[in-house]
C-alpha cells in the first residue's frame, strides 16, 4: 500500500487540479503554499514534506470536491498514513495525522482564530468534533509533535491564496527526499 517517491509525485500530477474546499486554489496548489511557507520559515525537511503532504488524504480519499457539504468528514488526516509509511518515520506522519487536531486545538487557544478560518474550514471542524475543551488542548499539546502540527495548520490555512506564486512541485523532491527515514 506504500507509495514510493514517484507514485506521490504520479498522485499530485493526477489529482492535484482538484479544487481545494472550493476556495480558489487546487490540491497541489494548497500543498506548494503551505511547503513555501514552511520552507520560508527555515523549516527542517520533515516539516517542509509533512506541510507538502498534510492534505494527501483528500487526494486518496476519492470523497469528491467538498464533502463537508454533505455532512461528511472525510479523515482524511489518516486517510494519508497508510500511503506514507513505508518512506516517512513519525516526524512527517504525526504532524499530518494531528493537524486537524491542531486546528481544535488553535480554536480553543487562540484569539480570533475561528473567525478568521475559511468557511469549510468552519464546516468541518463540527463534523471533526468542534474545538477542544481547555484539558483536550492541554492534552494536545503535550503529545509528540502537536507543536509541529501547530505549525503546519497555520500555514495550512494561510495556502489557500488564490494565484500565489510557488515553486513548482519539482523544487520540494529534495525536501521529499531528505526526510525519507533511510536518508537519516
Ligand atoms: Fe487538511
Ligand atoms: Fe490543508
Amino acid at each position: 500500500m506504500s507509495l514510493t517517491l514517484s507514485e506521490i509525485l504520479l498522485l499530485f500530477a493526477r489529482k492535484g487540479g482538484r479544487a481545494y474546499d472550493g476556495e480558489g486554489v487546487t490540491q497541489l496548489e494548497h500543498a506548494l503554499q503551505a511547503a513555501a511557507l514552511a520552507e520560508a520559515e527555515g523549516a527542517l525537511p520533515s516539516v517542509v514534506a509533512a506541510a507538502l503532504l498534510h492534505d494527501l488524504g483528500h487526494m486518496v480519499n476519492d470523497q469528491g470536491e467538498t464533502p463537508t457539504l454533505r455532512g461528511v468528514d472525510d479523515l482524511h488526516q489518516y486517510a494519508a498514513l497508510p500511503f506514507l509509511r513505508g518512506l516517512y518515520g513519525e516526524d512527517v506522519l504525526e504532524p499530518i495525522k494531528l493537524h486537524v487536531d491542531a486546528k481544535r486545538y488553535l480554536c480553543a487557544t487562540r484569539p480570533g482564530y475561528y473567525e478568521a478560518l475559511s468557511a469549510d474550514s468552519k464546516r468541518s471542524l463540527t463534523l471533526q468534533g468542534g474545538p477542544f475543551s481547555a484539558d483536550e488542548a492541554t492534552a494536545f499539546i503535550e503529545r509528540p509533535f502537536a507543536e509541529t502540527a501547530v505549525r503546519v495548520r497555520l500555514w495550512d490555512d494561510q495556502a489557500k491564496r488564490s494565484g500565489a506564486a510557488t515553486p513548482p512541485l519539482a523544487h520540494f523532491i529534495a525536501a521529499l527526499e531528505a526526510a525519507q527515514r533511510h536518508s537519516e
